[in-house]
């Protein structure tokens, strides 16, 4: 708050008050809702919720404003789950994995480039997503749930010369944000759920350019359209293709049916 001015903080909290003003006169709040606002209002700072309840309803509209200057392709909210030095892969790059990961294959491939659409050599892509349970690794789940071993499902690799990469991994599920404290239970009071569709999440980066946070969802997910946290953009929703041509599979090393689908990255000249 140090940088921001008194004229400034006086307009967007001006702003706020008339909206919870104008909420209270249309819908016609009575004091028992008042004052179960302001009950909830203290559990969720005694549960420590404060971030997860802004992030949930708020951050998606914050990125939309922030992203609407920029020249780069659709971005996204970055969610809790982004742990910094994921593992540096080598060609052919594969996502760490368990030997028997579940879930079916994905060749995620693309490029990176610049605004003007000269590609990017030696972008870099950091990706981390939920394994086929919904689960990311690393993560301290309130749940007694079996966690994936440490880094699963997190790496970083580089674009090629021509700012072109792929990548295998397996596709993620849609999956809940956690629902056993005050946000859930606003949840389940309004009679929504509590889950977001299926994504890969990503940070691109490259020299002299803005850093693009990203999270890329797929075709025919049943939550695109009622995402808990309003963060799915059309640019950003994949389309699968399902590949089971026998005679395709050796030379991709793999002995099963599997999906690709691709993505152009495109950062701001920072
Ligand atoms: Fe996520």
């Amino acid at each position: 708050m140090t940088t921001t001015s008194q004229e400034r903080v006086a307009t967007v909290v001006a702003a706020l008050m008339d909206a919870i003003r104008a909420t209270i006169v249309d819908q016609r709040v009575t004091y028992d809702e008042y004052n179960a606002a302001k009950q909830y209002a203290i559990d969720l700072g005694e549960a420590g919720e404060w971030p997860l309840f802004a992030d949930v309803f708020f951050e998606a509209t914050v990125e939309q404003v922030e992203a609407a200057t920029s020249d780069a392709s659709d971005g996204a909210i970055e969610g809790p789950y982004f742990i910094p030095g994921a593992t540096q892969l080598e060609k052919p790059y594969v996502m760490p994995m368990r030997e028997d990961e579940p879930g079916e294959t994905l060749l995620f491939s693309g490029t990176v480039a610049s605004a003007d659409g000269t590609p990017l050599a030696g972008a870099q892509i950091d990706m981390w997503h939920s394994d086929h349970y919904g689960t990311y690794s690393d993560i301290p789940y309130p749940d007694d749930r079996e966690l994936p071993p440490s880094g699963n499902l997190r790496g970083r690799f580089t674009v090629d010369e021509n700012g072109h990469f792929e990548v295998r991994t397996i596709i993620p599920v849609p999956y809940e944000i956690p629902k056993t404290g005050p946000t859930g239970a606003m949840l389940a009071a309004a009679g929504w759920h509590a889950y977001r569709p299926a994504h890969l999440h990503a940070i691109v980066t490259a020299p002299g350019h803005k850093s693009l946070t990203c999270q890329l969802y797929l075709s025919e997910d049943p939550y695109l359209d009622s995402d808990v946290a309003g963060a799915v953009k059309p640019g950003l929703v994949l389309t699968l293709e399902k590949h089971s041509d026998p005679g395709d599979l050796p030379a991709r090393n793999l002995d099963g049916p599997y999906f690709s689908a691709s993505h152009a990255f495109r950062l701001a000249k920072s």
